[in-house]
């Protein structure tokens, strides 16, 4: 039986010029799909390109405008499987009493952007095809200074079981990462590797995930023809601790 569905498939990554984006991207290449990688800066498009080294095509796209989406779109022409991984609104870390409205309400950003992704797009998308979205753990890891985080993940999550429902037979699906090594964190600056420990200590698998480990999980989506309205976490246990 042969597992490479992916094969000649059509594969188009919005948010796939860096981290979990890009590493799908190239992992869907690697199994032999024609890629259309999409994201918002210059800097991240042309660092894509660099590693793709002609791999992949890579293009310059907002999930928050929708005529470049549909340059894209376009480009591939048919869509075997769209990913959204962009993460499209700010992410806020703070008490909700400390945030202002316009803190929470812009951390939405990225439903906003992956529902314009999702409305644009599913006009492209083969009926045996996929979309898949990427949430994260806070969605259901409950954490002190998460809440904006958590409201958006827990509506990415419940917008993907209803358009499951109704995009039927076309399948869509989540992937819901912890804490993955990824360009997420460079404010971080010198700070980086010790904060990053600390989110993850007492985690069941206790080290930072790679963006390979989550695009193996996009992937895995894509290929399994009877999935569908499902979430699956890249976590590193994060949601037992
Ligand atoms: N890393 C983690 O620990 C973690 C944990 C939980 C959830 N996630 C989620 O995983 C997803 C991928 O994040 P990542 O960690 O891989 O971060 P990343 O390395 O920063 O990659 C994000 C990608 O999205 C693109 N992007 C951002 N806003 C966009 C927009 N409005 N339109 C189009 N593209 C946009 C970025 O390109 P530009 O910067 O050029 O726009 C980049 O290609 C996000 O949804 C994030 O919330 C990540």
């Amino acid at each position: 039986m042969s597992m490479n569905k992916l094969a000649g498939k059509n594969v188009v990554v919005i948010g796939g010029t860096s981290g979990i984006g890009l590493a799908t991207a190239l992992a869907a290449s690697e199994l032999g799909a024609n890629v259309w990688a999409a994201g918002r800066s210059d800097e991240h498009v042309e660092s894509a390109k660099r590693i793709a080294g002609g791999r992949i095509v890579v293009m310059k796209a907002d999930t928050h405008d929708q005529e470049s989406l549909l340059a894209v779109f376009r480009a591939a022409g048919t869509i075997d499987h769209l990913v959204s991984a962009a993460t499209g609104g700010t992410r806020t870390l703070k008490p909700f009493l400390e945030q202002t409205e316009d803190q929470f309400k812009d951390a939405f950003g990225k439903l906003w952007g992956y529902a314009k992704v999702v409305r644009t797009g599913a006009p492209f998308v083969a009926k045996d095809g996929s979309v898949t979205l990427v949430s994260g753990a806070p969605a259901r890891k409950i954490k002190a200074n998460s809440s904006a985080l958590s409201c958006v993940g827990a509506a990415v999550e419940n917008l993907v079981r209803c358009l499951a429902s109704e995009m039927a037979p076309i399948r869509v699906n989540v992937v819901s990462p912890g804490t993955i090594d990824t360009a997420l964190f460079d404010w971080m600056g010198d700070q980086r590797a010790e904060r990053v420990a600390a989110m993850v200590k007492g985690q069941l698998v206790e080290r930072v995930g790679r963006p390979e480990e989550v695009a193996s999980a996009l992937i895995y989506l894509m290929q399994n023809g009877y999935a569908t309205g499902t979430t699956v976490d890249v976590d590193g246990g994060q949601l037992l601790r």
